[in-house]
């Protein structure tokens, strides 16, 4: 089975003064709360138990907003992350959650717009080790970069690299196999003190189980203000052509 997990922690300092009494991911966009995306994205997927991590002083909203996930057809978990120690950690918060499943884990703050089926298929074909999603971006410098080789094979993922080896970013959409949990138990803290999803990845690469998909629908983090209002400009153009169609 396939469980999901969204991440929702995080202090979102790059959005203060809008984040100091609230989470970046209850923040709008548009015309709802920036988590009912990466929620909508994971239940277009086909997935029904989903474990959201929260940082510990907004944890009643969360609550207060999504409930025990019955309104949406899912059934929600719902666990503390102290401090933001690292994406990976969510998969050492989540290890009872988990149990035996493969799991999937989008961040909090990321949107897919457009492309749901290849999402629903990418996930649902999946059969063993870890699959990312990568886009080509503007400034790949922000992300995890893939490296290729000329083949298209990947070579490796760099954490926020001074030089890009190329403009694919890896996407804050992950789907993983039951091993993540050990795999993120033997992480160690990288300088910035955080367990990275990067490493965790490149474990997976090491051990030949990475794939790579390239996404080419919308996607989009909403960590600076710019990307935000872009966020909540594209959901709309999205609303009105839905209307038209
Ligand atoms: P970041 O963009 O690294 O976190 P942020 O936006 O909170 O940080 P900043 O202070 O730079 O503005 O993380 C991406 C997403 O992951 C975001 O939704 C917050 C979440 N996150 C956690 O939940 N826990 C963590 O330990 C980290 C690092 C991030």
């Amino acid at each position: 089975m396939m469980k999901g997990i969204i991440l929702a922690g995080g202090a979102g300092t790059r959005l203060h003064p809008l984040t100091k009494i609230t989470s970046k991911q209850l923040l709008p966009v548009y015309d709802r709360p920036m988590i009912y995306y990466p929620l909508q994205t994971l239940l277009d997927a086909g997935i029904r138990e989903i474990l959201i991590i929260v940082a510990p002083d907004r944890a009643g909203d969360f609550l207060r907003l999504l409930g025990s996930g019955k309104e949406f057809g899912a059934k929600f978990t719902y666990e503390i992350q102290d401090r933001p120690e690292g994406l990976a950690q969510a998969f050492l918060i989540g290890k009872t959650f988990i149990g035996d499943d493969n799991v999937t884990m989008i961040l909090g703050d990321n949107i897919f717009l457009g492309n749901e089926t290849f999402l629903l298929n990418a996930i649902t074909t999946f059969a063993g080790g870890a699959r990312v999603f990568a886009k080509e971006v503007p400034d790949p410098e922000r992300f995890g970069v893939v490296e290729f080789d000329a083949h298209m094979r990947v070579v490796s993922i760099e954490e926020k690299p001074r030089v890009p080896k190329s403009r694919y970013a890896v996407t804050g959409l992950y789907v993983y196999d039951n091993t993540v949990v050990e795999r993120a138990a033997a992480l160690k803290p990288s300088a910035r003190g955080e367990l990275e999803i990067t490493d965790l990845n490149n474990a997976y690469l090491r051990d030949h189980q990475l794939e790579v998909c390239l996404y080419d629908g919308f996607w989009l983090d909403t960590g600076t203000f710019d990307t935000l209002l872009d966020a909540g400009i594209t959901v709309r153009e999205f609303r009105r052509a839905q209307t038209r169609s």
